[in-house]
C-alpha cells in the first residue's frame, strides 16, 4: 500500500527531553506482524502518558508511537480467524509500549493480540471502555469469582477516573451497593447520580491507620490506588472480604499487617489487563456487550483528535482529567 497515513511520534530530542510530532508514514514502516488494522479509535490511559514522556519502565526506545488501545477494521491478515472488514479490538500486550501503538491511523500486530469486536459494541464504545474498562471488568469478575454477591457493599477508589468510574457503573448495574471514594468534593453529586450509594472523601481511608483492624463494613473493594489507601481498605473489610488491586495512583508501596488476612480471611486479588489470557478478555468484552452493557455518562467522555493528544497527556499526568478520553483517528 503506497498511501501515507498519520501517526503521533514521540522523540527524545536531548537527554530526558521529549517532543511530539504528527508524522506521515508509509505502511512499510510499521513493525512486523501478520495483521494490519485501520484504526478508528484509540483511548488515553495513564500508561500512555508514561510512555509519551520517557518512562523507561514502559517504553525503552524512541522515536515511538504510544497508544496501548486500538479498535478498528482488519485491512489485511493471513490469520484464518480474520477477514478484511472485520471490526476488532486490541488492548495491552506490548501495543504502545515497545510496539508502535494506537495513536496511528494504521497498526500492524500479531493476530494473537487481536479480538473480534463483540456484537453489540461499536469501535467507539469499545474505546470508551478501553484498557480502563477491561481492568474494571477483570476487577468485577475477581469479586464475583471469589463469592461476593450483588447487593453487598463494595468500595471503589479513584471513582472519577477511568477504571474507578467504569467499575462503579458496572457494579451498580449488576446490583451492588457502591461506596465511592474520591478526592474531588465537587463530584459527590455526580457520583451519586451515576449509581454510587454513598460517596466519601478518599482521605477517610487514611484515618486510624495506626490500628491493625477497624470495623468491618465492606464485603469487597476495587482499588486503583495502592499505598495507604489500600492499607486502609484492608482493615475495613468484613470477614471473608475480597479486595482487587490494579493500580498505584496513591503509591506502589503497601504497608500492612497480616491481621486482615489471618483474622478476617480477607483475599487480595491482583489484576493485570496487559497480559491477561485471551479467553478471559473475550469473556469480559462479551459481558460489556450483553449483561454488563453500561452507558458512560456523556460528560465523562472527551473526544480528542490525534493533534490534541499531547494536551490530554499533560492533563492526565497532572491528575486533571475525569472519565475517559477517546482518540478519533
Ligand atoms: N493493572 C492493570 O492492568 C491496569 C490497567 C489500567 C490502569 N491501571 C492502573 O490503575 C490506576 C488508575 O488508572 P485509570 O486509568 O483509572 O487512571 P485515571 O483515569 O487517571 O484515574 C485515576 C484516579 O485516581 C484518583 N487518584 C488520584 N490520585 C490519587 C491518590 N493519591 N490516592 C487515591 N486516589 C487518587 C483520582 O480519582 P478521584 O479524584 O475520584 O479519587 C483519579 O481520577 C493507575 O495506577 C493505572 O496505572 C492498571
Amino acid at each position: 500500500m503506497e498511501q501515507k497515513f498519520k501517526a503521533l511520534r514521540v522523540d527524545e530530542t536531548s537527554k530526558d527531553q521529549f517532543e511530539f510530532r504528527i508524522e506521515h508514514k508509509n505502511i512499510q514502516e510499521l513493525p512486523e506482524g501478520n495483521t494490519l488494522i485501520k484504526v478508528e479509535y484509540s483511548s488515553l490511559n495513564y500508561k500512555d502518558a508514561l510512555s509519551a514522556t520517557g518512562n523507561r519502565g514502559v517504553t525503552k526506545a524512541y522515536p515511538h508511537t504510544p497508544g496501548i488501545d486500538a479498535a478498528g477494521i482488519i485491512e489485511e491478515s493471513d490469520s484464518e480467524q480474520f477477514q478484511p472488514g472485520d471490526p476488532v479490538i486490541i488492548t495491552g500486550y506490548d501495543l504502545g509500549m515497545n510496539t508502535w501503538g494506537g495513536y496511528s491511523e494504521y497498526i500492524r500486530v500479531p493476530d494473537k493480540w487481536v479480538l473480534p469486536l463483540p456484537k453489540g459494541l461499536t469501535t467507539r464504545k469499545a474505546m470508551e471502555l478501553g484498557t480502563a474498562g477491561l481492568t474494571a471488568g477483570l476487577s468485577v469478575s475477581g469479586l464475583l469469582e471469589n463469592g461476593i454477591k450483588p447487593n453487598e457493599r463494595i468500595i471503589v477508589t479513584g471513582a472519577t477516573g477511568g477504571v474507578g468510574m467504569i467499575s462503579l457503573l458496572t457494579l451498580s448495574h449488576i446490583g451492588f451497593k457502591v461506596i465511592a471514594f474520591t478526592g474531588k468534593e465537587d463530584h459527590f453529586e455526580y457520583l451519586r447520580k451515576i449509581g454510587a450509594s454513598e460517596v466519601h472523601l478518599r482521605d477517610e481511608l487514611h484515618e486510624h491507620n495506626n490500628k491493625p483492624l477497624l470495623k468491618g463494613e465492606y464485603a469487597g473493594a476495587v482499588d486503583v490506588a495502592g499505598g495507604n489507601t489500600l492499607a486502609g481498605i484492608l482493615k475495613r473489610m468484613q470477614y471473608g472480604g475480597v479486595v482487587t488491586s490494579c493500580g498505584l495512583v496513591d503509591s506502589p508501596k503497601l504497608e500492612t499487617t497480616v491481621f486482615p488476612f489471618i483474622l478476617r480471611s480477607i483475599r487480595l486479588i491482583g489484576i493485570d489487563s496487559a497480559e491477561c489470557r485471551l479467553h478471559k478478555r473475550k469473556e469480559i468484552w462479551e459481558h460489556f456487550a450483553t449483561d454488563w452493557k453500561i452507558e458512560l455518562p456523556e460528560q465523562s467522555i472527551t473526544e480528542s483528535t490525534l493533534e490534541e493528544v499531547p494536551h490530554y497527556i499533560e492533563k492526565i499526568l497532572k491528575g486533571e482529567l475525569t472519565g475517559r478520553v477517546i482518540v478519533k483517528l
